[in-house]
């Protein structure tokens, strides 16, 4: 096994030569072309095939509402020139907020993400015309184990888990099955708000160990929501079809969701029985075909759980700890998930995850991965933070500029639990390095820090 280690390829061709010395096949096209191209899902059109990972900046203003570095984001990200933009993690009830700055959407604060909205495409409008127009998606989330809705953790959890329960002492509520068929009607509400604001689509987020990935993996919970196939994905489908079943909901239902946790069974979803970090995908594939069956045409396909096992999801140079797999691998696992389930669903716009950790060559496997149908779109998550002209800079110029590429250092992450908002420390540094070294005085340095993976 090649150990985890800091990104060090000077040239495509030296990540050539490190993936065929491990055995690893990424997609790599020296043209990226292909990533202008636009795409067309439920009769509309994606002007080009990047996105902007929903990307959660924790800096509304603690009513719900979206707080000036909120709409400073998307306002970056539409000059940036990405073909959809993918709104953050927004909470549909304000006990499932993620912490006190989690966006909510209810009729109190639509019309602020109206504004939002509106002044996200205004920019864009001026800049790339009419005709591209990125496509927006908001993502509707409950927070589940993680919801933090005021100042200390209150886990709401879906079944009780021996992995994840031990990461805190916090009270761990399990929700009735009444409950959860009414927040089905809360996700509905907010599905109906995204609509009059003007939202292309609305995601209702399933990734990432949230309660609806959570329920996912509900082996064990009794009842009608937990145990078979059926009942563990009966919220998600419930949801969509209420959202289907109202006339005035003219928003497309999108949908991320994990497919594969790297959580032991049957604690996790998407892995192996006997071997949790290896991938099991016929159940996240049954689950696309049944989305696929009710006109769910775009899915974002993620993985891990980024308060357990972060290196999962989003592979760093510098993190909570060393992981003991190399990066590539990491990269190779999260995209060969897209992969599997683009083949298995091709009327669906797969969008892939994974391009941040590999910098400027990210472009040349969005490409790649698009030419060799591995995916249709490309999600840029923590490259959307530091280098928001990602697209425009492929568009224009074929290819990234190292210099401005994320760097993987978990800063991010960082500053988000240091309860700093979130943004990029290194490439947006005028904003963000104060709001870092200020928190950071006195605390110990997570950067370098060897700590051996826990799982
Ligand atoms: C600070 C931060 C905030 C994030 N917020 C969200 C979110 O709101 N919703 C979501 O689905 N994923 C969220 N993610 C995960 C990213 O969308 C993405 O899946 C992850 O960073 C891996 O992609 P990358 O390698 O391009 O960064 C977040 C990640 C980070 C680092």
């Amino acid at each position: 096994m090649h150990p985890h280690r800091r990104f060090k390829f000077s040239s495509i061709d030296d990540l050539r030569t490190a993936l065929d010395n491990m055995g690893i096949f990424l997609p790599l096209s020296d043209d990226t072309d292909i990533l202008k191209q636009p795409l067309q899902i439920y009769k509309k059109r994606i002007p080009n095939r990047m996105i902007t990972h929903p990307m959660e900046g924790v800096d509304g203003d603690g009513q719900g509402r979206p707080g000036d570095l909120t709409r400073r984001r998307y306002i970056r990200f539409a000059e940036g020139g990405a073909g959809l933009i993918w709104f953050e993690a927004t909470a549909v009830v304000n006990e499932g907020r993620a912490n006190p700055r989690q966006l909510l959407l209810t009729r109190e604060t639509a019309t602020y993400f109206r504004a939002m909205l509106q002044n996200t495409l205004k920019v864009s409008n001026n800049i790339f015309g009419s005709d591209n127009q990125p496509y927006t998606v908001l993502q509707l989330t409950h927070s589940g184990r993680y919801s933090v809705p005021f100042s200390k953790p209150q886990p709401i959890v879906a079944a009780t888990n021996p992995f994840l329960d031990a990461k805190t002492s916090a009270t761990k509520r399990i929700i009735t099955d009444e409950e959860l068929e009414e927040l089905e009607d809360r996700f509905v509400e907010a599905a109906l708000l995204a609509s009059e604001i003007g939202f292309d689509a609305v995601d209702i987020k399933s990734c990432h160990r949230y309660l609806l990935s959570e329920l996912l993996s509900a082996y064990t919970r009794e009842g009608l929501y937990g145990g078979s196939f059926e009942n563990r994905t009966r919220f998600l489908i419930n949801v969509i079809d209420k959202i289907h079943a109202q006339p005035a909901c003219k928003v497309d239902v999108a949908v991320r969701m994990n497919a594969h946790d790297s959580i032991p069974y049957p604690y996790g979803w998407g892995v192996k029985e006997d071997n949790y970090r290896q991938v099991e995908v016929s159940e996240p594939i049954r689950l696309a075909k049944l989305l696929r069956d009710r006109g769910v045409e775009l899915i974002n396909i993620s993985a891990g759980n980024p308060y357990y096992n972060p290196h999962v999801g989003r592979p760093y140079d510098f993190g909570p700890y060393v992981p003991k797999e190399n990066q590539l691998y990491s990269v190779e696992r999260i995209l060969g998930l897209a992969r599997d389930i683009q083949a298995a669903v091709p009327e669906a716009a797969i969008v892939a995850t994974g391009f941040s950790w590999l910098r400027e060559f990210g472009a040349a496997c969005a490409a790649g991965g698009i030419r060799e149908g591995w995916f249709q779109l490309a999600g840029f998550g923590r490259q959307a933070f530091a280098y928001p002209d990602f697209a425009k800079d492929i568009i224009d110029h074929g290819k990234l500029d190292r210099k401005k590429c994320c760097i993987a250092c978990g800063k991010c992450t960082e500053l988000m639990r240091l309860g700093g908002g979130c943004g990029c420390v290194i490439q947006d540094a005028e904003v963000y390095r104060p709001i870092y070294k200020k928190l950071k005085e006195g605390q110990p340095s997570m950067v370098g820090k060897e700590v051996a993976e826990h799982v």
